[in-house]
């Protein structure tokens, strides 16, 4: 049965009076991983901008467990249970890897789970546990993602928002980061909404698809079948 745990509807948005999203419209249920793939300029980080209130909001609904969320602001929604691994990570370069994982947890609700996550975060990545003293601007490119994704996890977050987090690193990295992202969701039980290029690791480890194009979603579906989708293949190449 369907139970979505987040859901935009007819959403218009954009920075200042420019909209870039159009009419879109997407669901998460709760324990999927969906994936949300498109060209360059698309609009997939506005997208997920807008679910956490970091855009102009024209039009449309953004729920969140049942709820509408468009006038909730950005760190009620994290609190909620929403958490965005930017572009880019955003980690605390001068800071520890240990001080960065407990930045994670400053709401009270995480706070008072702030071991328990720590145990966690270093089942799921035992080579930050290796570093936690190490400061974060020394780690490499694969840790310093593994250190975002740590710090967003230390919130305890109900869905976990990824913004391209396989950029820049080595193939080998890529595909244990996809494996990584699937033991979250089995495992751990978290939702994941993957924003990505590597389309075809994507559709692998997904539940659902979504493909944007200039700021509209252009196809939609299960991830098994846009596999196999020939416009998909096409477009992205996948062979
Ligand atoms: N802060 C901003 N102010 C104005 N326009 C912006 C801003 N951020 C993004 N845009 C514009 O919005 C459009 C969509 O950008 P967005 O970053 O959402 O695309 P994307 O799909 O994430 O692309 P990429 O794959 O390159 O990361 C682009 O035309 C971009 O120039
Ligand atoms: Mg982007």
């Amino acid at each position: 049965m369907r139970n979505a745990l987040l859901e935009l509807i007819n959403v218009e948005a954009g920075y200042g009076v420019f909209r870039v999203l159009h009419d879109v419209s997407l669901r998460v249920d709760k324990g999927e991983i969906v994936a949300l793939v498109g060209p360059n300029g698309a609009g997939k980080t506005t997208t997920l901008k807008t679910i956490v209130g970091l855009t102009n909001l024209f039009k449309g609904e953004i729920m969140f467990e049942g709820s509408r969320i468009n006038d909730v602001p950005t760190y009620n929604r994290i609190k909620k249970g929403l958490a965005l691994v930017p572009e880019g990570r955003g980690i605390f370069a001068p800071l520890t890897v240990l001080e960065n994982l407990y930045l994670g947890a400053y709401h009270e609700e995480a706070r008072q789970k702030l071991s328990d996550s720590l145990e966690m975060v270093f089942t799921i990545f035992p080579k930050l546990k290796e570093r936690k003293n190490q400061i974060a601007g020394t780690l490499s490119g694969g840790e310093s993602q593994m250190l975002a994704i740590g710090r967003a996890l230390m919130s305890r977050p109900k869905i976990l928002l990824l913004d391209e987090p396989s950029l820049g690193l080595a193939p080998k990295i890529v595909s244990e980061l996809f494996q990584i992202f699937k033991g979250l969701n089995e495992e751990w039980k978290v939702t994941l909404l993957l924003v990505e290029q590597h389309v075809k690791n994507s559709l692998e480890i997904s539940h659902r698809a979504y493909v944007m194009e200039s700021g509209k979603i252009v196809l939609e579906g299960e991830s098994s079948a846009l596999v196999n989708d020939e416009r998909l293949r096409k477009a992205y190449l996948i062979i």
